[in-house]
């Protein structure tokens, strides 16, 4: 029996188009989700959009349409780009859908059970732009902290109670240090929770673009908690259904820094009120700046993910944002830097050495997998991508560092490039052709390794590399990544194709 494994994309507003921040979280995702299904595991991955609140209720407002329709149009962007960005999501769920809907009320009506649902009034600031509560002493000069406005809010309203949670979330933190990753960003939230919690307002009544809550409908729910609601409502909560038994509770939540609180104090409370299992871990990245610039539509300099893979190639696009900075810090995007880095690593470096290998067979070796009688040098070139590779894999699984691990394959090229070059094949063909075809083979190997390790980062490349290694689709697993599987000499192969084309600098 596969073991199961389930990870989830934040669910993105639709009250604007998508733009590389949400690109950049579908895409860790995504390789997260392709490399366990290559470690063999039964995955579901889910992405979707929130489509509720008074923020897409406002700006629907201000484009003259309905929050309805505001939402179809752009849930569709949002789908669309997933499509574009080869995101393998195994299910998009939006929460105007009914399915989510009644999931919600069901989820509202288990913390009802809980006795942690009370009515009161609600007095104080919210932020539209954030969808959140602030306190007064949080506000610096008369913003949220993350710099929006906000407006201060008088109504009744439904609380949840938070408060009660706060020893029980230590507990969860300190038991589980694998719950919150970076280790910085867990700090942040636990010193969050030891600064004590208060109850937290969970409807609204000055609006209406929500989802009523069950049996007093002047109110609608807090969008968040609507929001967060779609990782079980999507899996059929409140049904035992199978997906539920089957993933519930979520290995890992992939959500950027500003939203880590929602996910990792506000949910787990709800859960353990609504009487459900807590997920396994939440990894909260960074967030991306425009040549040194916060990115903002205000500021004109948001970046369109489906332009720049028009411009570059998808997979160079997932290649860059995944290598480009350690996954949980925050980096600087610049057109520069993705064609230096897809250069230098891509082309230069595994494309070169997937270039000269493959030639080199289809020239010399009759464009057959060639014989081979392995010498120290050999097994050693081999044996490093073999170690390689268990690093790579503890690095995505346990950790999330999609840099170090991509930088690891790249060192397997380099590598191998090195080994090209002191054992220079192409002399050897006329005074040594065994030898020749053991450094031929030696180096497939490598790069069958290689294409394997990429298949989650660059799926349509490390594919084309193993299509020309005429590596069956069957093996196209980790576990097949050691000499059990290796390339077996004799085996025709088709004829070498570029892998990854230099990128030219524009200059307008
Ligand atoms: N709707 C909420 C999430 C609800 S999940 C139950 C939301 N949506 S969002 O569309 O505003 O943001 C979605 C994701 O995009 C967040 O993880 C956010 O961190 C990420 N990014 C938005 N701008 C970003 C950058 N400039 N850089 C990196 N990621 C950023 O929040």
């Amino acid at each position: 029996m596969k073991e199961n494994f389930y990870i989830t994309t934040p669910i993105y507003y639709v009250n604007d188009k998508p733009h590389i921040g949400h690109a950049y979280t579908s895409i860790a995702c995504d390789v997260m989700a392709r490399f366990m299904r290559i470690d063999g595991r039964n995955v579901k991955f889910l992405s979707g959009t929130d489509e509720h609140g008074q923020k897409v209720e406002q700006t629907a407002a201000k484009n003259g349409t309905t929050p309805q329709k505001l939402a179809d149009e752009n849930s569709v962007h949002f789908r669309e780009l997933l499509k574009t960005l080869n995101i393998t999501n195994d299910d998009f769920i939006r929460t105007t859908e009914e399915r989510h809907k009644q999931g919600a009320q069901a989820m509202w009506k288990a913390m009802m059970k809980s006795g942690d649902i009370y009515l009161g009034s609600y007095s104080g600031w919210y932020s539209v732009r954030d969808e959140a509560y602030y306190q007064e002493d949080e506000l610096v000069n008369g913003k949220a902290p993350t710099g929006a406005d906000v407006e201060w809010v008088e109504e009744p309203s439904y609380f949840f109670r938070l408060s009660a949670y706060q020893d029980r979330l230590l507990e969860l933190y300190e038991k589980n240090p694998k719950f919150i990753d970076p280790e910085g960003r867990r700090n942040e939230v636990i010193s969050f929770v030891k600064g004590g919690l208060k109850d937290l307002s969970i409807s609204r009544t000055t609006f209406k673009w929500g989802i009523p809550v069950p049996g007093d409908e002047k109110h609608v729910m807090y969008v968040w908690l609507d929001a967060l609601a779609n990782y079980v409502t999507a899996l059929g909560y409140p049904f035992n259904s199978t997906d539920m038994k089957d993933f519930w509770p979520a290995d890992l939540h992939i959500v950027g820094k500003d939203i880590l609180r929602f996910h990792a104090v506000y949910w787990p409370a709800f859960l353990m009120a609504a009487d459900l299992p807590i997920p396994l871990r939440i990894f909260a990245h960074g967030w991306w700046t425009n040549e040194g610039q916060k990115i903002s539509k205000s500021l004109g300099n948001v970046i369109d993910p489906n332009e720049l893979v028009q411009s570059f190639g998808v997979d160079q696009v997932r290649y860059f944002l995944m290598r480009e900075i350690p996954f949980g810090m925050d980096g600087d995007f610049s057109r520069d830097k993705l064609i230096t880095r897809v250069n230098a690593e891509l082309a230069n470096n595994i494309g070169n050495l997937a270039q000269r290998v493959l030639s080199m067979i289809n020239k010399n070796c009759d464009a057959k997998v060639p014989q081979y009688k392995f010498e120290d040098s050999d097994k050693k070139l081999l044996a490093f991508a073999f170690v390689q590779a268990d690093k790579v894999r503890n690095e995505i699984i346990y950790e999330q560092h999609f840099s170090r691990a991509l930088e690891m394959i790249s060192q397997i090229a380099t590598r191998a490039n090195e080994f090209v070059d002191a054992s220079a094949p192409w002399t050897l063909k006329k005074e040594n052709p065994e030898r020749m075809a053991a450094v031929l083979y030696t180096l497939a190997e490598c790069l069958r390794r290689i294409g394997l390790l990429l298949l989650p980062f660059t799926p349509e490349a490390a594919n084309k590399l193993l299509d020309q290694l005429a590596v069956a689709q069957e093996q196209r697993l980790f576990h097949c990544v050691g000499a059990g599987s290796a390339l077996k000499p004799g085996t025709s192969l088709p004829a070498p194709e570029g892998l990854f084309p230099r990128l030219e600098i524009k200059t307008n």
